[in-house]
């Protein structure tokens, strides 16, 4: 390899100087190697090349054709680009025989003069070979990023300046459009799996600031110099949430190859926080992480891990999950979240979203809480359960159902009856049946023996029962029927 390049001051003083050439110098790309090419385009040129191999352009010459191997490597006697005109032992086809001259021509360029791309007293021969160590971006890297050395020559646009030489010309938005030194999503790490995954992928200002130009403070360049390697990881957003500050160690930082006191990770859940809540970022293991390794599954504080029951719009759904907010419930708030709807919460729903009286779920609670028929007050909640004042009361999410129901009423949901409750009477109307507490199933109408007579009417009860019936024979509206205490004289 030549000399790396000069100081700046010569550099500058070089701009202009006429290239070398004669008899003993190498042949170089632009001045000899093309032109001698130039037949081979006939089939390695154009939209299709043969074998894929495209010989009119520096690069193309320098890069693969039918596999991934490179077929002119500097100093490499077994490249393609010799071996294929080898007059010994030419590849197939009349082309690449007799080309004695040519390959003679060939390999002193590649093994001698390190495929020199153009004659320069300024550049390397390697200038625009990416395998060489002169390779114009390694170059660039080494001096720290420092695209203004070359907009020096090659003009403040990158048009071609005093070099008459364009960086545009490969680099089509410039030299310092971001997609020249990043191609897309970067590969190392654990970036696949944060950035550009569905919807929920991640942006890169989550975990960097991002420049707004190549030479913002920071990015590449530092205080006038080159900013060395690591990247810089600034975390935020979500990652930064508190829920407890009390869990919460520290901001959010990137040490040692480990995220800490990330959010997203549930380090600073506390003890709902899981197995692997400070990850590696360079051994992330690939496909998505397991559910315990962020947080519980379920965390130690649930009797129940039906998670859809309690969060049916959560990472089972593939909505909402991992947005900064503990989705409980769905379909209104508070104690409607996850059964009954928006003016109670009594099912319908229960909570396996059934809205029919036949589920067991759901039942004759309506009947009970509303009492359409008039048979006595509405019947609170807490006549057959215990309330819970807010969710997490004790004794509310022990589980996800069969709910508990008052041990007074006897309760049997085999049958789905109620055995010793005082309003039913003897009778068992069945839960999940409608019908069966008809005017006369609960109590004979009127019941047997004295004062009562068989031939007393409805209208008649009034006499005695004032506070329950009135003269023509119905309900007094929020009277005493069914209030647990016999209105009688
Ligand atoms: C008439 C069409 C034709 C011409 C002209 C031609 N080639 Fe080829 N070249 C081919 C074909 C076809 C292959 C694939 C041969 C094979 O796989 O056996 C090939 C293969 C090659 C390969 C191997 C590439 C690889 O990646 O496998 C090299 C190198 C090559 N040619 C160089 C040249 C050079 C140098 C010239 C000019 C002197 C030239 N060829 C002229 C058709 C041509
Ligand atoms: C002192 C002036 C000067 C400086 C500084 C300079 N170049 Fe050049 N560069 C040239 C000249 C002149 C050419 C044309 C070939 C020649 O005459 O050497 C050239 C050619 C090139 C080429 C080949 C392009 C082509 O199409 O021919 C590349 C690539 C290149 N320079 C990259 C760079 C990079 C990257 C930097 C900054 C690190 C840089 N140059 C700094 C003067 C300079
Ligand atoms: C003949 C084509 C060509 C010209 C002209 C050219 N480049 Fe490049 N440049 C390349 C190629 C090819 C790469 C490597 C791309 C890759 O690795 O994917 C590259 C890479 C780069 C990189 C990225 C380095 C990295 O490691 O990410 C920078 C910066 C760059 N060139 C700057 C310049 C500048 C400045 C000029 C003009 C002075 C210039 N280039 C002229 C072909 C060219
Ligand atoms: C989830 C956090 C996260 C996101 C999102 C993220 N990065 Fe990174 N990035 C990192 C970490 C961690 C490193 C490694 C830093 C170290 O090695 O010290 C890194 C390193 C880098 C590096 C240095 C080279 C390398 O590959 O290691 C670049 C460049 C980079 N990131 C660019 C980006 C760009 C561009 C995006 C958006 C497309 C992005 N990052 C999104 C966390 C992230
Ligand atoms: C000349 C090459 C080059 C250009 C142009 C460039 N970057 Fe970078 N960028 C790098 C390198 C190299 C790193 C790694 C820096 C380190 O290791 O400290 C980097 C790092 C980053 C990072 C990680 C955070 C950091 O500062 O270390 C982000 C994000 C990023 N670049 C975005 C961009 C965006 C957006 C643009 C366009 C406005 C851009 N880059 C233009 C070379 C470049
Ligand atoms: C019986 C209802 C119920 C079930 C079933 C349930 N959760 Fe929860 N979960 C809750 C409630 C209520 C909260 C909110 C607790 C609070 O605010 O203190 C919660 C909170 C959480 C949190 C936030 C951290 C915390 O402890 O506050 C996570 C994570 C979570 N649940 C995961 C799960 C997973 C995973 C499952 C299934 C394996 C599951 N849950 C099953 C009711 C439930
Ligand atoms: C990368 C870390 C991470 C992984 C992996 C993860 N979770 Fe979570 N999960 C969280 C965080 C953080 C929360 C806290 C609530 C929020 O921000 O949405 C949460 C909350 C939950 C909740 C409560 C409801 C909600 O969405 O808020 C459920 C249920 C849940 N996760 C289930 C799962 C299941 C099931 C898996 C596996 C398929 C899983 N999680 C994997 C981080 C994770
Ligand atoms: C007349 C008695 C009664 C009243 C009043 C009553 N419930 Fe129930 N509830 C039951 C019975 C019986 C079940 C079924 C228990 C079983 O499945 O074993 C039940 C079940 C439930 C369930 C579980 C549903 C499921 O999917 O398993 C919830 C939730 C519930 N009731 C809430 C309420 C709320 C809230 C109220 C007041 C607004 C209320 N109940 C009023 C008797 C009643
Ligand atoms: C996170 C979902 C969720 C929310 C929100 C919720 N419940 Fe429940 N509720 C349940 C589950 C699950 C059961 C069944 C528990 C069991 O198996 O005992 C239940 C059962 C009940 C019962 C029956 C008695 C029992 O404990 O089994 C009543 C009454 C009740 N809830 C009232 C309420 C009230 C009042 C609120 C608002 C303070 C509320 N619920 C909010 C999930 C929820
Ligand atoms: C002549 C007065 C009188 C009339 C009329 C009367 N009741 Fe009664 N009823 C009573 C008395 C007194 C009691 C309380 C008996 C006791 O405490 O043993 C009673 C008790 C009841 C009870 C409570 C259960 C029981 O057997 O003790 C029911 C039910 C009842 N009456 C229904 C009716 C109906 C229905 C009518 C109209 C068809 C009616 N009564 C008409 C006097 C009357
Ligand atoms: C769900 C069971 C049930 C049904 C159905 C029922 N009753 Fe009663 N009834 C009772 C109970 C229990 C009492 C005992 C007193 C109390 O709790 O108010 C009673 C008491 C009465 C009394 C006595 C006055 C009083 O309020 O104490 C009258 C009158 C009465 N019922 C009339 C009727 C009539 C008329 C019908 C049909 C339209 C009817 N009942 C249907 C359960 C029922």
């Amino acid at each position: 390899m030549r000399g790396p390049i000069l100081t700046l001051t010569l550099l500058m003083a070089a701009c202009s100087e006429p290239r070398p050439s004669g008899p003993g110098a190498c042949p170089s790309w632009q001045r000899e190697v093309a032109a001698a090419l130039a037949p081979c385009a006939e089939c390695h040129g154009g939209a299709t090349p043969a074998v894929g191999y495209d010989l009119t352009t520096y690069l193309g010459a320098l890069g693969p054709g039918s596999d991934d191997t490179a077929n002119a490597i500097a100093g490499d006697a077994s490249s393609r680009l010799l071996s294929a005109i080898d007059p010994a032992a030419p590849a197939a086809g009349a082309a690449h025989a007799g080309q004695g001259a040519l390959h003679a021509l060939l390999a002193r360029w590649a093994l001698d003069c390190e495929l020199t791309y153009l004659d320069s007293s300024i550049h390397p021969a390697g200038v625009l070979d990416p395998a060489s160590a002169g390779f114009h971006g390694i170059e660039l890297r080494d001096r720290g990023w420092d695209l203004g050395l070359c907009a020096g020559c090659h003009g403040a646009d990158f048009g071609g300046g005093a070099a008459d030489a364009s960086c545009t010309s490969c680099h089509a938005r410039g030299p310092d459009a971001c997609d020249t030194c990043h191609d897309g999503v970067p590969t190392t790490g654990a970036h696949g799996a944060h950035v550009g995954v569905g919807s929920a992928g991640l942006a890169c200002v989550t975990c960097h600031r991002v420049p707004q130009s190549w030479d913002d403070e920071g990015h590449i360049r530092r205080a006038g110099a080159g900013d060395p390697p690591p990247a810089e990881v600034e975390m935020t957003g979500l990652a930064e949430l508190t829920v407890d500050a009390a869990d919460r160690a520290g901001p959010p930082v990137f040490e040692a190859g480990t995220c800490r006191n990330v959010y997203c990770h549930g380090d600073v859940l506390g003890a709902a926080g899981g197995a692997a809540r400070q990850p590696s970022w360079a051994s992330d293991p690939p496909g998505p992480a397991s559910c315990a390794s962020c947080h519980g599954a379920p965390p130690p504080s649930h009797a129940d891990d039906h998670c859809s029951v309690c969060h049916p719009s959560g990472a089972a759904a593939g909505a909402a999950h991992l947005d900064g907010v503990t989705d409980v419930g769905t379909g209104g708030s508070g104690c409607s979240a996850c059964h009954g709807g928006a003016d109670s919460p009594a099912p319908p729903r229960d909570l396996s979203g059934n809205v029919f009286t036949t589920a067991i779920g759901v039942g004759a609670h309506q009947a009970h809480l509303r009492a359409p028929a008039g048979l006595s007050a509405p019947i609170a909640c807490g006549s057959c359960h215990q309330v819970p004042v807010v969710v997490t009361s004790a004794g509310h999410l022990d589980g996800v159902g069969p709910a508990e129901v008052n041990a007074a009423l006897g309760w049997d949901r085999g049958p789905g009856t109620c055995a010793t409750a005082w309003c039913h009477g003897t009778a068992q109307p069945r839960w999940t049946f409608t019908g069966e507490a008809a005017c006369g199933t609960c109590h004979a109408v009127p019941p047997s023996g004295a004062p009562h007579t068989a031939a007393m009417a409805l209208t008649d009860c009034a006499t005695c029962h004032p506070a329950t019936m009135d003269a023509i024979g119905r309900f007094i509206p929020g009277g005493a029927h069914l209030d647990g205490d016999v209105d009688a004289p």
